[in-house]
């Protein structure tokens, strides 16, 4: 396993359009563990490929919890339901955070490190979590989304 290098806003790999993955093989396999060991060494909850420069469509997940890091390749949200209003921040785009509204409830549709398809439910940060390294395979940053947030009365 090895730590690679995450591109900060400016790089154009984080605007283009991630491929999808045809080959489960070990290479996948090592490549989703870098992006897990990456992810938590920098205190992220999630990592999409693009942003270590690797144009595949490939993100993980990790919100420290019972659940633990959650690998999804050829992620496609199915379902989407509701809104949530929050703060959110990037490992890309650092010292930035900013209020973005997203669905409060989102079904993920994906593949395992196998090719085995499954679907996985998220709610609260972790569907906020989805949408964003989902946005990553499109080459879109969570800056781009950012609304002015009310003052809350
Ligand atoms: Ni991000």
């Amino acid at each position: 396993m090895a730590l690679r290098n995450v591109r900060i806003d400016g790089d154009p790999v984080l605007r283009k359009i991630a491929k999808p993955v045809t080959k489960f093989d070990e290479k996948l396999k090592m490549l989703a563990e870098d992006m897990i060991e990456t992810m938590v060494a920098e205190d992220g909850i999630g990592l999409a490929a693009p942003q270590i420069g690797i144009l595949k469509r490939l993100i993980v997940i990790d919100l420290y919890d019972e659940k633990g890091a959650t690998v999804y390749v050829n992620p496609q949200i199915i379902h989407e339901e509701g809104e949530q209003f929050e703060i959110e921040g990037c490992l890309s785009v650092p010292d930035a955070s900013g209020a973005v509204r997203r669905p409060c409830k989102v079904t993920l549709r994906a593949q395992d490190l196998e090719g085995k398809v499954f679907e996985a439910e998220g709610e609260g940060l972790l569907a906020r979590a989805m949408c964003h390294e989902v946005d990553h395979l499109n080459g879109i940053l969570f800056i781009d989304k950012v609304e002015e947030k009310p003052e809350e009365v």
